[in-house]
């Protein structure tokens, strides 16, 4: 078991390899059919050498893929779906006076081939044409609830005619009776001559019971019709229900008996005033054999297997309708007509009118019937293959098209309606080939549709047993690959299975991982043959590699828009980023004016990220605040350029600041350039000038060699400074002595005038003190 295992996975290891994934690869089919099952546009390169080498390199891929990777055209295996119209006769205009066919279909044959997958789309026109030949069988229930009908009919049938006559110029009518099973306990079988005359009880004269009697083969002698009518009589039956359904599959199948024409409208009329019985009514007379829906009329034209075989199923009756496209009418009276209506649901192609108690109304049932027959297309199909899906869209009258709808209603005659179908094939069917029909139910015409599988490849016819190719004949070459026998492995069935030694493992054992196959993989023969996965595929020496562990974003692998290739998202033209998620876009970040990001921020990923502080909106477009922009430059290039300046400090640059920076030895004239300039703090004036490049890159050009002023003289500097100081110096020296000079005047002249003032003696000198002194001794009383 396990070597069956190891084999089918070595097999698998030799055609499951990768390049980028798509919907063909990432299958891992390994034979050319599975290949071509995987999708209609997977092709499979049969060339003996192709991917030598390169184990992620896939023989299964699309057709450019396998092309570019150096498979030769000559051996690609690429059916193509293909639709061919073989048969396009155009519609005939009226029945009567056609020289040749009438034709109501269009196409009438077509061929295709069809892929796995694939669908074919083709258009099927119908028209009913004017004065189509009309079939009417009457199929009349005879039991004794119908004698008066039956008197009613006699005098009919001209009538009849007449009306079918203004729709029709080639009507046929035919007539056929039934009652029911001639046993009990359909049947009166006691007494004895009960069943000569079942109508012995209720003291009357009628005629046996029969199953079914067929009276009279379509004919265009009205007046036969009206005769045979007239020789008919009732009979009777024991229970209600009667067994009408016997005589219409008997009415349907015997063609030749009853003379239905190929190319008419058949119309089978059946008339009842009671229930029907139905498969597995049989069971209650011991009757277990089922309908086989073939004809049992004898030499006198009686079903003689009415007591053999059971009812017919309501399935048999539909598929007999169909097969021989009979139009059912039935014609009912009143207490039965919800339950015919049931039968009607479930048989398409039915029509159910009420009957008066004595079919004095049938003439104009059967009119509206046919109208409304007439007025109705509906496609039916017959041998469909299980493996084709057919879908319609009908284009009805006023061009309209409703979806999903093979029928019409509500048509006169004479307008055309189409269908349009798309056949898809959905599975491999064992045959290669198969036909199948679409007509209208009720049509003779219809369209035959051929459909070639294309399910296989032609390299497959080429493959070559016990090939050289594979080890000396270990295997057979097909489709450029061994598929090796039983007991060889290897791509090239090298290995023996009988050869294998566990030390091959060895070989299998990867370094990082330290597990046989990275645990992913079998070890065969010292080779590591990767387990299929349903994520995708898995290759490499080990099995390390894979096309699904990629960085994903909103669940889709790589974004979408890239292909994982051993972990890494190789992204698609137009994206970047880990998983691809970011677009190289920058079309999206342009402001009205042309301007990326307004120069207020950057484009990253198609979005504009506003860096300057105050500025938003998409395309950072608003910024009431916004120092002009050189001014904004002017910090960049200073951090940028410089490495100095407040984004420096704070470490805000890098961030900030997204330009680039080039050094020029001068500013060139260019479009969309601003030029700016600014003295920096060693005053040297900085010119640079900002634009653009065609990749939307934002550059910020500065001149190498900012602009600086002379150095100043510093001795000049010390002696201008010491001069001016002592200038200083003396100026307040000055002005101190004048400001003393000054205040000195004013003492002398306040002193001059305060002298001249004075009114004391000349002689006396006013500081001039005596130099006697008195006291009084206050201790003296004059003694
Ligand atoms: C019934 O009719 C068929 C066809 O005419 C005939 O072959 C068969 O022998 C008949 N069977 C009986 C029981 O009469
Ligand atoms: C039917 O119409 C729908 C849309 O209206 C379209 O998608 C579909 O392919 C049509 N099918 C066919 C068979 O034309
Ligand atoms: C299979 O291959 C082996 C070794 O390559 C060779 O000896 C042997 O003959 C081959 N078997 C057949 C059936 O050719
Ligand atoms: C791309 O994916 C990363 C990681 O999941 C996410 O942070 C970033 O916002 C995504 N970028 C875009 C433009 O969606
Ligand atoms: C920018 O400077 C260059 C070189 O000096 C000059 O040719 C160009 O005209 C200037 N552009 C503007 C817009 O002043």
């Amino acid at each position: 078991m396990t070597t069956l295992l190891k084999y089918i996975a070595l097999l698998f290891f030799s055609a499951s390899v990768i390049n980028g994934s798509n919907i063909c690869t990432s299958r891992g089919s390994t034979t050319c059919k599975q290949c071509l099952a995987v999708h209609p546009s997977c092709a499979w390169c049969f060339q003996e050498d192709f991917g030598k080498g390169r184990p992620s390199v896939s023989r299964c891929d699309l057709k450019q893929n396998l092309l570019n990777e150096g498979c030769n055209a000559a051996a690609v295996e690429f059916p193509s779906s293909t639709i061919t119209i073989q048969k396009d006769t155009p519609l005939s205009d009226r029945a009567s006076g056609a020289t040749e066919d009438v034709t109501q279909i269009r196409p009438q044959k077509i061929h295709m081939t069809l892929r796995p997958g694939d669908s074919k789309f083709f258009t099927v026109s119908i028209k009913q044409v004017e004065d189509y030949p009309v079939d009417l069988y009457y199929l009349m229930d005879l039991s004794y609830s119908m004698k008066d009908d039956l008197f009613n009919l006699q005098t009919l049938g001209s009538k009849l005619a007449e009306t079918m006559a203004r729709t029709t110029s080639k009507l046929r009518m035919g007539f056929g009776a039934f009652v029911d099973k001639t046993t009990s306990p359909y049947m009166y079988m006691y007494p004895q001559e009960a069943i000569e005359n079942p109508c012995m009880k209720i003291n009357r004269q009628c005629k046996a019971q029969f199953g079914f009697k067929h009276v009279l083969s379509l004919t265009e002698q009205v007046a036969r019709f009206t005769e045979e009518v007239k020789k008919q009589e009732v009979s009777r039956n024991r229970d209600s229900p009667e067994g009408g359904f016997d005589a219409i599959v008997q009415a349907v199948v015997c063609k030749d008996k009853i003379g239905w024409r190929s190319d008419a409208s058949h119309l089978l009329v059946f008339t009842t005033d009671a229930k029907t019985h139905t498969a597995l009514d049989g069971r209650i007379a011991g009757i277990v054999q089922p309908n086989d829906g073939k004809c049992y009329l004898d030499t006198n034209d009686l079903y003689n297997k009415t007591t053999v075989l059971d009812y017919p199923s309501i399935g048999l009756l539909m598929e007999k309708l169909s097969e021989n496209n009979i139009n059912l009418v039935f014609a009912v009276t009143d207490y039965v007509v919800p339950l015919y209506k049931e039968y009607s649901q479930l048989i398409p192609g039915t029509t159910v009118g009420m009957l008066s108690d004595d079919s004095g109304n049938v003439i104009q049932l059967i009119e509206e019937a046919y109208a409304k027959i007439r007025s109705k297309v509906e496609l039916e199909l017959l041998g469909l293959p299980d493996e084709l899906s057919l879908s319609f869209n009908a284009s009805c009258l006023k061009g309209e098209v409703i979806p999903g709808v093979k029928s019409c209603s509500e048509l006169k005659i004479g307008d055309t309606v189409s269908f349009s179908v798309a056949a898809q094939l959905i599975g491999c069917p064992k045959e290669k080939s198969r036909t199948f029909t679409i007509k209208p139910r009720g049509f003779k015409d219809s369209l035959e549709v051929t459909v070639d599988f294309a399910c296989s490849c032609n390299c497959e016819a080429k493959a070559e047993v016990n090939s050289p190719l594979c080890s000396n004949g270990n295997g057979t070459h097909e489709c450029g690959i061994c598929q090796c026998h039983h007991g060889r492995l290897g791509p090239r069935c090298e290995c023996s299975v009988e050869d294998y030694k566990l030390s091959d493992d060895d070989n299998c054992v990867s370094k990082t991982s330290g597990r046989v196959c990275s645990g992913r993989g079998e070890c065969l023969c010292g080779q590591c043959s990767c387990h299929p996965n349903d994520f995708g595929q898995v290759w490499g020496k080990y099995c390390e590699c894979d096309d699904f562990n990629c960085p994903r974003f909103k669940g889709a692998l790589c974004s979408g828009n890239g292909k994982c290739d051993c972990g890494i998202c190789q992204c698609d033209a137009g994206w970047k980023g880990e998983n691809c998620n970011c677009t190289t876009r920058t079309d999206t970040c342009l402001s009205s004016a042309g301007l990326l990001c307004s120069r207020l921020g950057y484009c990253e990923c198609g979005v504009c990220q506003c860096t300057q502080p105050g500025a938003y909106g998409a395309t950072c477009e608003k910024c009431p605040t916004c120092p002009d922009s050189c001014t904004i430059k002017k910090a960049c290039v200073e951090c940028q350029h410089f490495e100095r300046g407040q984004y420096t400090t704070d470490d805000s640059c890098d961030r900030i600041c997204k330009n680039e920076i080039r050094v020029v030895d001068e500013l060139v004239l260019r479009d969309n350039a601003v030029n700016c300039s600014y003295k920096d703090e060693n005053d040297c004036i900085v010119h640079f000038q900002y634009y653009e490049d065609l990749s939307g890159k934002s550059v910020l050009a500065v001149v190498k060699e900012p602009e600086c002023p002379e150095g100043p003289d510093i001795l000049v500097v010390l002696l201008a400074v010491a001069g001016a100081i002592l200038l200083l110096g003396l100026v307040g020296l000055l002005i101190w002595k004048l400001l003393i000079t000054i205040h000195d005047r004013r003492e002398f002249a306040k002193f001059e005038e305060e002298r001249t003032k004075a009114r004391w003696d000349t002689a006396n000198n006013p500081l001039y003190k005596g130099a006697t002194s008195t006291f009084t001794n206050v201790a003296y009383q004059g003694n």
